[in-house]
């Protein structure tokens, strides 16, 4: 049995933000290190121009993410870690996968109705500001999972209708040039940490209410200190149920840790002192990455050497099978006689043919067909069919000569001429 291979992209529009690390990276970093499965995780570049069009942005999200995704630990000898962009045969692939995408299908893709929603609110034209570029996402999300074969592709719940667009282009790539794709599962996380934000929502970059992941130890600090909280006082026991504070210190604390601030909250910890609790938690676990994020930040060819190394990788597998696909599809050289993978029967030439026969006479006959399966030339009826047989066995190996020395065997056919019958004839010989 083959390993199982995962495959994720993350869109480099933005800072990794805590959210990010507990919800995706952390548990994409430890699933790496699990033997027996292959990882692939790149950096959805190409995705990023969909969102975000200053370049210095989408440059500069490239690198703090690879160098986020690095410093937590991620292993680019065990993984395949690459850049989008790097690989010529995802675009490539891209197109193939549109001509055989039914443009309905994108009309119905979530993203694109959300946007078309959102301006129907405004009471502007449906279509308004949205790009074919939004409306083909899907196509390039499955030529990113396709093009590797990936069997798993962990993602949140908002791109499992992603995953199941990327299953029917592969099925219909498949049903008409043949089994070339595995079909791709979403795996969902059950039991990922999503962390509420500063102000108590889902942290997300759309709600401006994140923590971003490096941020130096006096911000990190700040930011703490600003999460919403009720008004209790110092002495008042306080609810974890609802509580942003709570939920964050879980997602970085033990089960023991978890327990006693439980009890603390229970016995009325002032909000100052849990944030302060809360604070050095977070830093305990950050800090050493931290520092190797800093270091790669301040060298940046760390990180575009780390990618090199995936893009390699990537491109060795990638190439030769895009390869195969041109070829599946029909783009091929003119010089090989290779008529592809497929349908090399159905291009055989047809040749004539000659079928016997018996008739209610009690007599046996044969027919001489044209390769488009027009009668050419019927035989009078013989007693034994070994004398019918011997009679074709002559035509074939004399060819044109024989017409004149079984002539009187032969019917020739209305409309049917004996030049037609002779290059029949000539047809069979040559086929030997
Ligand atoms: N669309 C994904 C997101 O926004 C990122 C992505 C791009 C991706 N290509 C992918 C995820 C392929 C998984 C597989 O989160």
């Amino acid at each position: 049995m083959s390993t199982t291979r995962f495959l994720t992209g993350i869109t480099p529009s933005g800072t990794p933000h805590l959210g990010n690390y507990a919800g995706a990276i952390r548990p994409a970093v430890a699933a790496s290190r699990t033997p027996g499965m292959e990882s692939f995780y790149f950096l959805a570049d190409y995705h990023a121009l969909i969102k975000c069009q200053d370049p210095a942005r989408v440059h500069r999200s490239t690198l703090e993410i690879a160098a986020s995704w690095l410093a937590c630990g991620l292993n680019p000898e065990n993984v395949v870690f690459y850049r989008q962009s790097d690989v010529p045969a995802i675009p490539e692939l891209n197109w193939f996968l549109t001509c055989v995408t039914g443009k309905g299908a994108l009309n119905r893709a979530h993203a694109y109705k959300a946007s078309q929603d959102k301006n129907a609110e405004a009471g502007r034209e449906l279509d308004d500001g949205v790009t074919a570029g939004l409306f083909m996402y899907p196509v390039l999300m499955a030529a990113d999972i396709l093009i590797f074969n990936a069997h798993k592709v962990p993602v949140g719940r908002d791109q499992i209708q992603h995953i199941e667009m990327a299953r029917d282009i592969a099925s219909s790539f498949n049903h008409l040039y043949g089994e070339h794709f595995v079909l791709p599962e979403a795996a969902i996380e059950e039991n990922v940490a999503t962390l509420p934000g500063l102000d108590g929502r889902k942290m997300s970059k759309s709600y401006d209410n994140t923590i971003p992941l490096f941020a130096p130890r006096n911000e990190l600090k700040k930011l703490i200190s600003s999460i919403v909280t009720d008004s209790r006082a110092p002495g008042e026991p306080k609810a974890t149920e609802g509580s942003a504070l709570f939920q964050l210190y879980q997602a970085f604390a033990t089960d023991t840790e978890t327990a006693a601030m439980r009890q603390a909250f229970a016995n009325g910890i002032g909000w100052g002192d849990a944030k302060q609790m809360l604070f050095e938690r977070i830093d305990a676990e950050l800090s050493p990455m931290r520092e190797r994020y800093e270091d790669l930040m301040a060298h940046p060819e760390k990180v575009e050497a780390a990618l090199q190394i995936g893009a390699e990788r990537a491109r060795a597998l990638a190439g030769p099978f895009l390869q195969k696909l041109r070829s599946a599809v029909g783009l091929r050289s003119l010089a090989s006689q290779d008529a592809g993978p497929q349908k090399v029967k159905a291009t055989k030439v047809a040749l004539p043919s000659f079928k016997q026969y018996r008739e209610s006479d009690g007599k046996f006959y044969f027919k001489f067909l044209a390769a488009d399966g027009r009668m050419l030339l019927q035989s009078t009826g013989f007693d034994q069919p070994k004398l019918a047989g011997q009679c074709i066995g002559q035509l074939q190996k004399q060819g044109a000569p024989a017409l004149a020395t079984l002539a009187s065997h032969l019917v020739m056919q209305d409309g049917v001429i004996k030049t037609d019958v002779e290059q029949a004839l000539q047809l069979l010989q040559d086929a030997g």
